[in-house]
């Protein structure tokens, strides 16, 4: 059984390798006692009420599972509500708890207000997740003003942990850091109306971990909007991790009878290093957050012509595209930006998504066939959030977007924000893509989103309900995307915010994958995969061929393909201009990419070497039965030729056959694995790919 309640006031959740253990006390302040290795026995909990008390700072050593603003509370808080004669703090009683099947819910309520928080934890035994999301309802007749309703709360006692999240830009996305945490606190926040490119909405605590040895704590937030992430040493007792929407320009009016439901968290403990929660999560994901039926099947090799045409993007050149594309062995043929009426630059036509009669002059249909004929589906991009100025539907509505009616509008990229808080709008767009989508044949939709969000503010709200545009924002963006996924069930949907604006786990409920970053340079992407990799499955990641790279570097097409076959793999190549001999070789790549695709797209990854402190990159995905080894080295160091390469993930008592340079090989999975291989890298750019199976 994963929960286990006790005297009613202890409450065990047990997954298979973990226990996170919550505790009612004396006061019915609801705590987290524990969370760790699995313990069986609840009862080993009993008297923990006689340990570390201390009246007035009771809030502050208290590891709270919903500590709110107010009563003595000095540390960071999960929730913050006004009540309609000003009073500011919520404090609760437990009405009940209710146990079903794995899932435990815990109603507190105020023993004044009529204001009822249930807390929620589901738990996902076998995959070692506890889900925990939380409600409020108002249960009076009084509006109730939420300023901050974070999703979790989660304690870990002890001191000297570090705490990880990414930094990053457009391009330089899932750059990793790592900071110790001893006092004060450390806030990840995006204000950016989206995920953003900047940190990301996860939390990973840890103790010195390293990929294979160390507790390491996470959660992954589900959610796709500003969000806020609070890591606190409160005292040099624990460390306090909160997450959620964020609180900066938030604010929900909870009228009578209405519920607030905050984002999930997936969260989880591996006593075992970052390469465990790599996999649990991935795992997690594949069975549960992922859209079917694609979790469960490998993504197509797709090509797209963004980095061949760029916005210039006709019917003649595509067609020859899409020939060369079938030769090599691609499945899934997309047209990017540019197909749409006025769209010469980006300047203008985002909002009118209408074919270009010029480009086009029969519409998408003869292309679309051509693709069919040669064997590939078909894909196109779209960004539906924004609008040009210069468009048709900004001129005929030009109050759809968001704005203050006073200020000249901000601008990004030449587009404004539509207002998806209008129902209309949402209409406008879920009609346009559902007839593109009906029209005509086309099996993957790549759904971009090219601008910051500012101004908040919108002609169809009450302007003192201005605060809660930005989650109105997400939930719509979920809604149109739900609508289309329900209308076109078998269309695969990319997820991309100017390269990787909108990686998270609540955008992985809604799309098939990822576009990782804009930044394609072979080099730069083996750090921002690897680093991508901590947190999110390697399936989602979209990697492409490209030409040339921001970096203006050259490196060899192996080393190129080989950074790329590490995700999904992609060709963004200009097709056309690449010489028969190059495309012999990128069509033997492919096939070979085909020959490990499972591999790649589900087995476990494991980071066996890291460029940051080695010499070489060297990365593994291991399935049942084989496994894939991908050995990058950037620049040669001193005459070094040979790099030795401990495997993971093996059976050390089956026998794997090999082969490096023409020579085949068996040994045991406990030599690969404890001796190692010395394998032959040289020069700059050099790479190395090995399969190896089971015998
Ligand atoms: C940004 C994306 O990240 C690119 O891949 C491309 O689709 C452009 N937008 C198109 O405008």
């Amino acid at each position: 059984m994963s929960i286990t309640v006790y005297q009613d006031k202890y409450f065990l959740l047990n997954t298979k390798h973990t226990s996170y253990v919550l505790y009612a006390d004396q006061d019915q302040l609801l705590c987290n006692v524990y969370w760790g290795k699995r313990i069986e026995r609840i009862e080993d909990f009993a008297g923990m009420e006689l340990q570390k008390y201390h009246e007035s700072l009771r809030f502050q050593e208290r590891m709270e599972e919903c500590s709110s603003f107010g009563g003595m509370r000095f540390k960071e808080t999960s929730m913050k509500v006004t009540f309609a004669d000003g009073v500011r703090d919520f404090r609760y009683k437990i009405k009940e708890y209710r146990v079903e099947d794995n899932h435990l819910a815990i109603v507190l309520e105020d023993i004044y207000y009529a204001l009822r928080v249930t807390l929620h934890y589901h738990v996902y035994e076998e995959e070692n997740i506890i889900e925990k999301w939380r409600q409020a309802e108002n249960i009076g007749q009084d509006n109730i003003i939420l300023e901050r309703f974070y999703s979790a709360e989660y304690g870990v006692a002890g001191t000297g942990f570090q705490t990880i999240n990414f930094n990053g830009h457009w391009s330089s996305e899932f750059q990793q850091y790592s900071e110790s945490i001893d006092c004060g606190k450390k806030v990840y926040e995006s204000l950016y109306g989206l995920t953003g490119h900047n940190v990301n909405p996860f939390f990973v605590v840890h103790q010195n971990a390293n990929e294979d040895q160390g507790d390491v704590y996470y959660g992954a937030l589900q959610y796709s909007g500003n969000f806020k992430t609070v890591v606190e040493a409160v005292s040099t007792e624990y460390v306090n991790i909160l997450t959620g929407i964020s609180d900066t320009d938030f604010e929900w009016v909870l009228k009578p009878g209405d519920i607030f439901k905050a984002p999930s968290v997936f969260s989880g403990y591996s006593s075992n290093g970052f390469t465990n929660m790599s996999n649990t999560l991935s795992t997690f994901a594949r069975k549960h957050v992922m859209p079917k039926p694609l979790a469960d099947k490998a993504l197509p090799i797709l090509y797209n012509s963004w980095y061949a045409t760029f916005f210039d993007v006709r019917y003649e050149d595509q067609i020859k595209l899409a020939e060369k594309a079938a030769k090599i062995g691609v499945e899934l043929f997309v047209i990017d930006d540019g197909w749409f009426e006025g769209r010469a630059n980006d300047e203008a036509g985002l909002g009118d998504w209408y074919v270009d009669r010029e480009k086009f002059p029969y519409g998408l249909e003869p292309l679309i066939k051509r693709v069919n004929e040669l064997g590939m589906q078909f894909g196109i991009w779209i960004e539906p959030e924004m609008v040009n100025p210069n468009s048709n539907l900004y001129r005929n509505h030009p109050d759809w977007i968001y704005r203050y009616a006073t200020r000249e509008v901000l601008m990004g990229r030449n587009q404004y924000i539509l207002d998806l808080t209008n129902n209309e709008v949402i209409d406008y767009l879920i009609n346009c893509f559902d007839a593109l989508l009906s029209e005509n044949n086309i099996a993957y939709v790549k759904w971009d989103m090219n601008r910051y969000a500012a101004e908040i503010a919108s002609s169809s709200q009450d302007t003192g309900e201005y605060k809660s545009i930005w989650h109105k924002n997400t939930q719509g963006i979920y809604t149109i995307i739900q609508t289309l996924r329900k209308l076109h069930p078998t269309v695969e949907f990319e997820a991309c915010a100017a390269g990787g604006g909108r990686v998270d786990f609540g955008a992985m409920a809604y799309f098939d994958e990822f576009w990782t970053s804009d930044n394609t340079d072979p080099l730069d992407r083996l750090f921002i995969q690897e680093h991508y990799s901590l947190i999110y499955p390697i399936k989602y990641m979209r990697a492409w061929l490209t030409d040339d790279s921001m970096n203006h570097r050259t490196t060899p097409l192996k080393f190129s393909m080989y950074s790329a076959m590490c995700g999904s793999l992609g060709i963004g190549t200009n097709l056309n201009e690449v010489e028969e001999n190059k495309l012999k070789q990128i069509k033997e790549y492919i096939e070979e990419y085909k020959g490990i695709r499972e591999i790649v797209q589900f087995g476990h990854v494991y980071r066996l070497k890291s460029l940051k402190n080695a010499d070489i990159q060297a990365v593994q995905y291991v399935n049942e039965d084989s496994s894939a080894l991908f050995v990058f080295l950037d620049h040669g160091r001193y005459g070094k030729k040979y790099h030795c390469v401990n495997l993971k993930g093996l059976d050390p008592s089956s026998i794997y056959r090999y082969e490096i340079d023409g020579t085949e090989w068996t040994k045991s999975g406990a030599f690969l694995m404890n001796r190692g291989i010395d394998v032959q890298l040289v020069g700059d750019f050099d790479s190395l790919l090995v399969r190896f199976e089971k015998i």
